[in-house]
C-alpha cells in the first residue's frame, strides 16, 4: 500500500509504540569487557591510559575487583589481555604457567563468576612487537603455530572458558584446537578473529599495551581494509579449523563484514568495537561535537549488523546505565 492509506509515521507515534515496534535491543549478556592487566602494578596504582580516556591498566588484583564490581550489575564476560615485565625473540611469557595472563584467569576463576576469555597473540610478549616469530625479517607462519598453540594451551590449563586467537597466522584455529583437543580441553571455546583488519583504528590500543611492531606493520597477516570477499574465505577456513565463535574487528568500519558473515555462516558472530572506535567517541563527546546517545547508537548499529557479542570498553558505562 502507498501513501495516504500507508504511514509510516503512525508506527512512530509517541514512546510506546516506538518501544513495542524496537527491532533490536542491547542486553548486558552481549557485553564483553576487556582488561588490560599490568604485571608488576602495585595494588591501587591503576594507570589512566592516556590514548583510551577512561580505561586503565590494572594490577591483578584491582582487575579483579574492578570485574567483580561490574558482575554485580550484569557483566557476564572479560577479555583478557596481559602485559608481561619481560619480552624476547619468542614471547615466552605468553605461554609460561606463571605469566600474567595465566595467574589472572585463575584468580578470576575462583573469585567471579565470569565467562573468561583470553587473547592468544604474541605482539605483547615479543620484543619486535609482531604477532609472530621472526625469522630473517619474515613473520614464519607455521613456526608460530607451534607458539600459539601452546598459548592457548596454557591459558586452558589455567581454566579459560574460552581462547581468542588475534594473531591472523593461517592454520591457527586447527593447530590451537588440535593441541587443546590432544591434552582433553575438549571442551575449551575458541572465538577467532576471524576477519582481523590491518586498521588504523587499533593505534590507541597499541599505545596502552605497548605492543607497536618496532619495524614494519602488520599488512603481511591482518587484512587489507579494501577487501570483503576475503573475509568470507578468512572466516570459513576458520569455521573448517573449529572455531565456535567468529569474530570482526574493527565493527564500526566493518558494519558491512559483520553483515556478510552473519548472513553467510549463521555462526555466533562477535564484533570488536576497537581502542580508536572508542577514543573517537570518547573525542567527540569531550568536544562537546557528540553526545553519549552516540554511543549508544554506536552500539546498536554493530548489534543490528548481526553481531551477537560486542566486545567493547564502553561495557560499564552500558552496565551502570550511563548510555
Ligand atoms: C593484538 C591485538 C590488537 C588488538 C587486539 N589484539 C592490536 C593489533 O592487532 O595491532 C586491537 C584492539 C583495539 O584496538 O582495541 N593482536
Ligand atoms: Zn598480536
Amino acid at each position: 500500500m502507498e501513501f495516504p492509506v500507508t504511514r509510516m509515521r503512525r508506527l512512530r507515534k509517541n514512546q510506546n509504540i516506538r518501544t513495542i515496534l524496537t527491532e533490536n535491543k542491547l542486553n548486558p549478556e552481549d557485553f564483553i569487557y576487556p582488561i588490560f592487566i599490568k604485571e608488576g602494578l602495585e595494588d591501587g596504582q591503576k594507570e589512566h591510559i592516556d590514548t583510551m580516556p577512561g580505561q586503565y591498566r590494572y594490577s591483578l588484583n584491582d582487575a579483579v575487583k574492578e570485574a567483580s564490581r561490574l558482575e554485580e550489575i550484569g557483566l557476564s564476560s572479560v577479555l583478557l589481555f596481559g602485559m608481561p615485565i619481560i619480552k624476547d625473540e619468542k614471547g615466552s611469557m605468553a605461554y609460561s604457567k606463571d605469566g600474567i595472563v595465566q595467574q589472572a584467569v585463575r584468580k578470576f576463576k575462583v573469585e567471579t563468576d565470569l565467562i573468561v576469555i583470553t587473547d592468544v597473540c604474541m605482539c605483547q610478549y615479543t620484543s619486535h612487537g609482531h604477532c609472530g616469530i621472526i625469522d630473517d625479517d619474515e613473520i614464519v607462519n607455521d613456526l608460530t603455530l607451534n607458539y600459539l598453540s601452546k598459548i592457548a594451551l596454557s591459558h586452558a590449563e589455567a581454566g579459560a572458558d574460552i581462547v581468542a586467537p588475534s594473531d591472523m597466522m593461517d592454520g591457527r584455529v586447527g593447530a590451537i584446537r588440535k593441541t587443546l583437543d590432544l591434552n582433553g580441553y575438549y571442551d575449551t571455546i575458541i572465538m577467532s578473529y576471524s576477519a582481523k583488519y590491518a586498521s588504523s583504528f587499533y593505534a590507541p590500543f597499541r599505545n596502552a599495551i605497548c605492543s607497536t611492531p618496532c619495524s614494519g606493520d602488520r599488512k603481511t597477516y591482518q587484512m587489507s581494509p579494501a577487501n570483503s570477499n576475503e573475509a568470507i574465505r578468512e572466516t570459513k577456513m576458520d569455521i573448517e579449523e573449529g572455531a565456535d565463535i567468529v569474530m570482526v574487528k574493527p565493527a564500526m568500519p566493518c558494519l558491512d563484514i559483520i553483515k556478510i558473515v552473519k548472513d553467510e555462516f549463521k555462526m555466533p558472530t562477535a564484533a570488536y568495537q576497537v581502542s580508536g572506535e572508542y577514543s573517537m567517541l570518547k573525542a567527540g563527546i569531550a568536544a562537546g561535537y557528540l553526545t553519549s546517545d552516540s554511543i549508544y547508537e554506536s552500539l546498536l548499529s554493530i548489534k543490528r549488523a548481526g553481531a551477537n557479542l560486542i566486545i567493547t570498553h564502553f561495557t560499564p558505562e552500558f552496565l551502570e546505565g550511563s548510555i
